[in-house]
């Protein structure tokens, strides 16, 4: 049943503190828990209602005697508790099996170690509690355990005491100096080593920093702990937030359903977030555990010291925390052009996944008004477009007035439970000549409406008068529940610039005098006009500059245009957004000329993107000025997600052959500069993971992928010869898994062999052998032959699906390989629903993200688009799904 925001209660009682002792075995689990609780004075009076999940009760106390409970549910409902407002102190003791745990949502066993994962709502999995973020208390915790299987027990704050015990068990008593609400609880206990480090805070106090992993992993930890240290100071030097704790943990599991945990002080971490040597992390991954240590980190102060009053308020903690840990990246990153390069990954994550969400069957606002499932709101509109929303207030308030605004939230809620609202009104309230604070009511539709803005923009030109008039219009189209949208407040950083790419010097009509040559524009009406003085000649618009706003800007520009502005704007991205508007102009041209034909690729050949496009394309290649990272990006082609977000109706297909036949051409075409490109970046000496090397890296695999892709057209073996010794005397896994996958894409015959190898070298490395299922679910389909590829990897002896690391790395790579997965026959469909049946059978989380590969199955054409039903009704048609997948279904098939 259906949660709905604007039922907020508050708790009719308190928790005050938490005593809470476990005796940890992995069958049979003994929890009690001694709270002192109360009755909220301005609640009137209730029974006490504490949720559970899947526990057996042993039994109850109040105030040291029996009492009488009774259950409603998963509830464990007291109601003849003393009257008045006395606290009272109240024993549960219940038992659990963390081995048979296969949701790994609260206590749970991976690897013969202990692992709670509470957020959302696995505490209740754990003890009888108020599971809600908007309870919280003082937490003391001891752990008891086997010494030799668990040697090292942990869970929040502060270690004051442990022992041993007879039998060969021993214990540990942690005490944490922070109220807190129950999401944020953890404890570990197992064989871990850790990595330490000690660092003086600004104030001079004393912190210890520990990085726990298993024996043997040890010096995969140095990054994570490097970043770790990172974003201690970082904290420090932008927000003027240091860290509360005198300890800070982070533990790895290799069983994990999301990224990471930010407990307090005690982080728990997908492996894939921490474990980085050269030989078997990528630049990517090392970038990912940088900006997820920090993202964590940050949490201590955006979500632990002040959290959630519910959990539609998500956002509040993960908005902001996404948008801190990009500013983390981005000022790790340095260099004006590397912080460019960085924007614009978020922003394709952004257009690539959350667009299509925001379009489709499970569109929510930033603020959701209603779920079934929490777990299913855990989602980039909470997390990517939530820290857009954060970003448009930095932006309205600029750098010192944001600053000043968090001042003002830590003041006004440290130690609460807050909203959405007390954010922005802190923001606002901070800076109250902004034009935040001027428009905030309007500004919160941010959070309100879901739906992505198309901002329209029309240009006129009065050479008499040398002015030119900016017409800026805002839509919305209409998602699930919401049919019409009110005007949001859009941010448009915006300049002008000569057909020769000078900038203009910008000046409204009413101004006395030219303010720069890039400002910023707040469009509030559904239709505003600007009127721009002394412009010289017809000017080419800049619009949107650094995606200032997350809408999808609508703007008639002739290809001259666009070649201008990637050839000169001074907005690194908006350059690069000049070639992303030009590829996708021409993949949409071509997609629906050949819709009459049997096949885009015999159609065109290789003749789709016209000359000049060619020209700048290696213009970009050759200029020694630019970043390899930046050339990466720009001869990237837009995805086939965002490409298919385009079309009303979508064949996959067709989208695919046509952007593959695309990549194509600048590969034939740009062939020497390619050459140039490889022989210039591939050697990048000593590893280190900075974004200099990092970006030439890249630039020198996507060179070799197209060289090898180009050998494949005309049967060139030189190419695929270099790629495979490349696979085997690689100096980093990096560069290795480039050249793996740049034999696997152009599907050379010396694909397996390269593979196998790989196999070989790295079968004791999980984090490595997801990325060769990965590389395999996601290869290139010739005669539908991936997917009985991942059928036969489904029975590998590698291959375990209840680890959701490996469940995704083969899985969900192929469900997201479009060219392999929508299949006449409906073969993949089939593969899928099979899947999430049997997934949701033991993991319903890890079930639910797997359905949502269908979001979109409305847009298919026929034959898929029955077919696609009737794979999502058997799905439909299980009596036993799990809320979560059921939710998700419920919606992908509603009308
Ligand atoms: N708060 C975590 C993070 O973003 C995510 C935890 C989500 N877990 C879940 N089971 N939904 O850092
Ligand atoms: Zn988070």
């Amino acid at each position: 049943t259906a949660i709905y925001r604007a039922d907020y209660e508050a708790p009719a009682w308190w928790i005050d503190t938490v005593d809470l002792t476990f005796d940890l075995d992995p069958a049979k689990t003994r929890v009690l828990s001694k709270m002192r609780v109360r009755r909220n004075p301005d609640v009137t009076a209730q029974p006490l209602r504490l949720d559970g999940d899947e526990l057996n009760l042993a039994r109850v106390m109040v105030n040291g005697g029996g009492t009488s409970f009774k259950m409603d549910g998963d509830q464990l409902v007291l109601e003849n508790l003393p009257e008045g407002h006395e606290p009272v102190e109240l024993e549960i003791f219940t038992t659990c099996c963390p081995a048979k745990n296969t949701k790994l949502m609260g206590l749970y066993v991976s690897e013969d170690t202990f692992f709670t994962q509470c957020e959302a709502e696995g505490f209740r999995r754990i003890t009888y509690f108020l599971d809600r973020p908007d309870v919280m208390a003082m937490y003391t915790v001891t752990l008891r355990a086997s010494k030799a299987q668990y040697p090292v027990l942990l869970s929040n704050g502060n270690l004051v005491e442990s022992g041993d015990l007879e039998d060969g068990r021993h214990f540990a008593k942690w005490v944490d100096p922070h109220k807190k609400p129950s999401y944020l609880f953890a404890l570990v206990a197992g064989n871990l080593v850790a990595r330490e480090q000690k660092i003086k805070s600004r104030a001079g106090n004393e912190h210890l920093l520990q990085v726990f992993v298993r024996p043997g992993d040890l010096e995969k930890t140095e990054h994570a702990m490097n970043s770790l240290m990172h974003s201690v100071a970082w904290d420090e030097a932008r927000f003027g937030l240091s860290l509360d704790l005198d300890r800070f943990m982070i533990v790895a599991t290799s069983d994990f359903n999301m990224g990471a945990m930010e407990n307090k002080g005690l982080n728990i971490f997908n492996t894939k977030y921490v474990l980085a040597s050269q030989a078997t992390a990528t630049d990517t991954d090392y970038a990912n555990i940088e900006s997820v240590v920090g993202h964590e980190y940050f949490h201590n102060w955006t979500g632990n010291r002040v959290t959630c009053r519910d959990w539609f308020q998500l956002s509040l903690k993960e908005g902001l925390t996404v948008f801190r840990d990009q500013e983390f990246s981005m000022d790790m990153a340095g260099a004006a052009s590397a912080r460019a390069v960085k924007r614009i990954d978020d922003v394709r994550v952004l257009r690539t996944v959350q667009f299509p969400e925001d379009a489709g069957p499970m569109a929510h606002p930033v603020r959701p008004d209603s779920y079934i499932e929490i777990n299913n709101f855990y989602t980039v509109t909470i997390y990517e477009k939530g820290a857009e929303v954060v970003r448009m207030q930095h932006n309205l308030v600029g750098r010192e007035g944001f600053a000043k605004g968090m001042k003002l939230y830590f003041e006004r809620h440290d130690g609460q439970a807050v909203t959405c609202d007390d954010f922005s009104q802190a923001i606002a309230d901070a800076n109250p000549e902004s034009a935040l604070a001027e428009n905030l009511q309007q500004f919160r539709r941010w959070y309100s409406q879901a739906g992505t803005p198309v901002l329209k923009a029309v240009g006129q030109y009065d050479a008499a008068a040398q002015t030119y008039t900016l017409t800026l219009s805002q839509s919305c189209a209409p998602t699930v529940g919401q049919s019409e949208k009110l005007p949001f407040v859009i941010p448009v950083q915006m300049g002008l610039l000569t057909a020769a790419g000078q900038a203009i010097a910008l000046q409204l009509q009413s101004e006395e005098a030219a303010q720069g040559t890039s400002r910023m524009l707040v469009l509030t009406e559904a239709e505003q006009s600007f009127v721009f003085a002394n412009v010289p000649e017809a000017p080419v618009p800049s619009l949107l500059r650094s995606f200032s706003a997350p809408v999808v800007l609508d703007c008639e520009f002739s290809d001259a245009d666009l070649l201008t502005l990637l050839a000169h704007d001074s907005d690194p991205f908006n350059q690069w957004e000049a070639s992303q508007r030009l590829g996708l102009r021409y993949a949409l041209k071509f997609i629906a000329a050949s819709a009459d034909t049997e096949s885009a690729n015999d159609q065109f050949g290789t003749e789709i993107l016209p000359a000049d496009f060619v020209q700048a394309m290696r213009r970009v290649l050759q200029d020694d000025k630019l970043d390899a990272a930046f050339k990466d990006l720009v001869l990237t082609l837009p995805s086939e997600s965002y490409i298919a977000e385009q079309l009303a109706e979508v064949d996959p297909q067709r989208v695919h052959t046509v952007r593959e036949a695309m990549i194509l051409q600048l590969a034939s075409s740009l062939l020497p500069a390619w050459e140039a490109a490889w022989e210039s970046n591939r050697d990048t000496g000593a590893y280190t993971p900075d974004h200099v090397s990092a970006g030439r890296r890249a630039l020198a695999g996507r060179a070799l992928s197209m060289l090898c892709l180009n050998a494949v057209q005309t049967g060139d073996t030189i190419w695929p010869g270099k790629a495979y010794q490349r696979c085997k005397d690689a100096g980093n896994m990096t560069d290795r898994m480039a050249a793996l996958a740049a034999l696997v894409y152009s599907a050379s015959p010396l694909a397996e062999q390269a593979l196998q190898r790989f196999h070989a070298l790295f079968k004791n490395d999980a984090l490595v052998l997801d990325k060769w299922f990965a590389l395999q679910g996601a290869a290139s389909d010739r005669g539908g032959n991936v997917l009985p590829a991942v059928q036969a990897l489904m029975k590998h002896p590698d291959f375990q699906i209840k680890n959701p690391n490996r469940a995704r790395s083969l899985i969900f790579s192929y469900c997201n390989n479009a060219g392999a997965f929508h299949r006449a026959d409906a073969a993949g469909y089939a593969f899928w629903a099979d899947r999430v049946i049997e997934i949701d059978g033991f993991n319903p989380q890890v079930a639910a993200r797997l359905t949502r590969v269908m979001d979109r199955w409305k847009k298919l054409p026929e034959p898929y688009r029955a077919a696609a039903r009737t794979a999502l009704e058997r799905v439909a048609a299980k009596t036993d799904l799990s809320n979560d997948v059921r939710e998700v279904i419920t919606r992908a098939l509603a009308d």
